[in-house]
């Protein structure tokens, strides 16, 4: 057949792209003609391969699919592919689309750029630890800069589901367990990947994932079931969705498990109701990776077909890896059980995002390989990520002022993660090097001492029985002023397919500590750890003076850790989630419901109350939490008035003076309990945050403006608004409580 050049036929008649949001769908605009004029030209083979994702095999983030992806490619019936990357490798693979079929219509890159490209930031949870949007916002916009000067059109982030387990191994991926804090993520995220145009070479497409209720799955095990009602799922899991689309984001991912007995790749529910016709929104869907054909393992569907048919239905318009789209949906559109319109509908939504992107103005404008070169690992981009691991470092425990150390004494550096350089980027760690290009505890440690004051021993592997290790750090720990020990997990620990059921240290960590502190009872112990999930951390907590939650703190980790150690930088962070004290607490989360017999706070034990007899209810270290090098005091709060009227605006305000002797940063957060409403309300919401720095010794008024739209939520499916009393706190963690209270007042 004749080759047909888009660029004659189509290009020639309109000019450049426009960018426009998801939802600002204007079919007057060029783009939509573009489009339209683009499929008249289409067979149905061709729409639907637009429909079709495979990989290109550079890594593996699921099970391997040998999908004769290159048949499909030169035959111009693949639209898209995943795990393909570096500028060089997308060109040749963009030439055989462009150059070689029918209709030259480009493909599109999609890959997991979840906290970073090259240059690693701290895994998600320790980025949402710093609770600094500006920050998020970033760290997102180099991942872009990063990821599009090496091919990449899209990325798979960012990952807004909600999580209270932390044995489900995504917690790492995530921004925690609350939903006020994930869904401004949410947005910062996305303002950063797709920036003010699409058009730009260095902004991507953000895809919100996974619609809906992933990190719900029982028992925290990874795919497994989900059963929540309607208001759990309104007023929990589905905000930080609601958001990224009020920020603009242009794509979705179906979760892999199933809600209330209906898989969400072919949930009508959640695709249909909820989020086209009652969010309107106007971007594609993607599928998560061979979800559909899951839908028979599930017991949903017959047969791989009866899952095309279920998912297209659906509202499901791109297959990622299922090659069930291809080989199945014209059978179906001939049989009728699919309607062509669908199909339309899906190509053209696809081929929309590849106009916005400017793929059809310049097909190889992501494949300059000057580019790559020169963004990659750029040193600018390596100094921020230094600053946010500092940033995402949250002081668990400081007593008697161990942190900051005096870089005159001298260290005993001990433990399997002090010198890693592999684990340290932690898990979905997109192209990142695990070879030696990130900085080690270590090294960073190095940048403050002089090597006659730093001792090592590794002490054990990370899991392993294996105890000869013990003596060379019980040795050097006798010669020092003050122990550092890095322990934590592997990164492979934490992530997709990675739920435990033992939140401890793994292997024989625990052991070493203890023998330390057994051997040195008097001596300093600062405990590092590096891991993916709130931990049980009971134990350690006992033994350590100091504990400093790093997360995986990413490529310049080692000097951001560093910074905190030796009191360059003050730490700030505070948990996104709650850290139990054991297992059996588990889920554990400070939003919670009060019950029908609460504890009282003098009397936790009391019988025939809502308590465990073998153990407090309160974690150990309660979501909010944080400590600075300094102090700081809040004053009582001041309400604007005691009443609130539906169109008006209460201001909140409190002064925070820093008491101690550092300069620092102080995240400041809002609290408000609705005390009685149509449906139970949780005993504390997070309604909002703000990040202050104070010098010694200075103080700083911090106002909050809240609106009867801060104290709405969904009952029935109805977004509602109730009169009555609500409580109100301003507070530097969850662990408070209220003495404040004020009226809303319905017209
Ligand atoms: C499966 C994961 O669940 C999803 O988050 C990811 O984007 C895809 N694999 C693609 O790698």
């Amino acid at each position: 057949m004749k080759k047909i050049s888009i660029a004659t036929i189509v290009l020639s008649i309109f000019s450049h792209c426009l960018y426009l949001g998801a939802n600002n769908y204007n079919p007057e605009t060029d783009i939509y003609r573009k489009v339209d004029s683009l499929m008249s030209l289409m067979t149905l083979d061709e729409k639907i391969g637009q429909t079709i994702m495979y990989s290109g095999d550079w890594n593996n983030t699921g099970p391997y699919v040998n999908s004769d992806n290159m048949r499909f490619l030169k035959e111009g019936n693949l639209g898209s592919m995943l795990n393909v990357y570096t500028s060089k490798g997308t060109r040749e693979l963009q030439k055989i689309a462009v150059e070689e079929t029918r209709l030259g219509i480009p493909l599109l890159f999609g890959y997991d750029v979840i906290h970073g490209f090259k240059t690693i930031f701290p895994i998600n949870l320790g980025i949402a630890s710093g609770w600094d949007l500006e920050d998020v916002e970033e760290v997102a916009r180099i991942s872009a800069d990063e990821a599009s000067a090496a091919g990449v059109h899209w990325t798979f982030a960012p990952m807004i589901d909600i999580a209270r387990d932390p044995r489900w191994g995504r917690v790492s991926e995530g921004s925690g367990e609350d939903v006020y804090l994930t869904s401004e993520i949410a947005k910062a995220y996305v303002k950063g990947f797709q920036g003010n145009s699409l058009t730009n070479e260095n902004t991507i497409l953000a895809c919100a994932k996974h619609f809906v209720g992933y990190g719900a799955a029982q028992a925290g095990r990874d795919y497994h079931t989900v059963s929540m009602g309607d208001n759990e799922l309104r007023n929990v899991y589905m905000p930080p969705f609601k958001a990224a689309i009020d920020s603009g984001v242009e794509t979705f991912m179906t979760a892999f498990n199933e809600l209330n007995g209906v898989p969400a790749t072919a949930n009508k529910y959640i695709f249909k109701d909820i989020l086209r016709d009652e969010w309107g929104f106007n971007g594609f869907v993607v599928t998560d990776y061979t979800a559909i054909n899951e839908l028979v393992n599930h017991g949903y569907a017959e047969n791989e077909k009866h899952a095309t048919e279920l998912a297209i239905n659906s509202g499901i318009d791109m297959d990622m890896m299922s090659g069930a789209y291809r080989r199945f949906l014209k059978e179906l559109i001939i049989e009728g059980k699919v309607e062509e319109t669908l199909i339309n509908e899906a190509c053209r939504k696809i081929l929309i995002a590849k106009f916005k992107l400017g793929l059809f103005d310049d097909p190889y404008k992501y494949c300059n390989e000057q580019r790559e070169e020169e963004t990659i690992y750029r040193p600018k981009f390596l100094e921020f990520a230094r600053k946010i691991a500092s940033k995402s470092s949250v002081l668990l425990k400081n007593i008697d002022k161990t942190l900051p150390i005096n870089n005159k004494l001298t260290v005993a550096l001990i433990g399997p993660l002090a010198k890693d350089k592999k684990n340290i980027i932690g898990s979905w760690a997109a192209a990142g090097d695990r070879n030696g290009k990130a900085i080690s505890i270590y090294q960073g440690i190095k940048e403050y001492l002089d090597d006659s004051n730093i001792m090592f021993a590794r002490g054990c592997d990370i899991e392993s029985n294996d105890y000869s290790g013990f003596d060379k750090a019980i040795n050097i720990a006798k010669k020092a002023d003050k122990i550092i020990m890095v322990l934590g997990e592997d990164y492979n620990m934490s992530g997709e397919a990675a739920s435990r059921t033992n939140i401890k240290l793994p292997g024989i960590q625990t052991q070493l500590i203890k023998t330390i502190r057994d051997e040195l009872p008097n001596k300093q112990i600062i405990l590092v750890l590096m891991n993916g999930r709130p931990l049980d951390l009971t134990i350690e907590d006992s033994l350590a003076d100091a504990i400093l939650e790093v997360w995986y703190p990413g490529t310049s980790g080692g000097l951001g850790v560093a910074d905190i150690l030796f009191g360059k930088y003050n730490p700030s962070a505070k948990l996104p989630i709650t850290f139990p004290r054991n297992l059996g607490q588990v889920p554990i989360y400070y939003n919670q419901k009060n019950t029908g017999r609460p504890i009282s706070k003098e009397n936790p034990t009391e019988d025939y109350k809502s308590n465990y007899i073998d153990s407090p209810n309160t974690p150990l270290y309660p979501f909010g939490h944080g400590l600075s090098y300094t102090t700081f005091k809040y004053s009582e709060i001041k309400l604007s008035n005691d009443k609130l009227k539906e169109s008006e605006i209460l201001k909140a305000s409190s002064t925070i003076t820093n008491t101690g002797d550092y300069d620092g940063h102080e995240v400041v957060q809002l609290y408000i309990r609705d005390k009685v409403g149509s449906i139970t309300r949780p005993i504390k919401e997070l309604k909002g945050f703000k990040k202050i720095f104070l010098k010694k010794g200075e103080s700083k008024t911090v106002v909050f403006e809240i609106s009867s739209e801060d104290l709405k939520f969904y009952n029935n499916k109805k977004l509602i608004l109730e009169s009555g009393e609500f409580e109100i706190a301003i507070s530097p963690s969850s662990d408070f409580e209220f003495n404040k209270l004020f009226n809303l007042i319905l017209n």
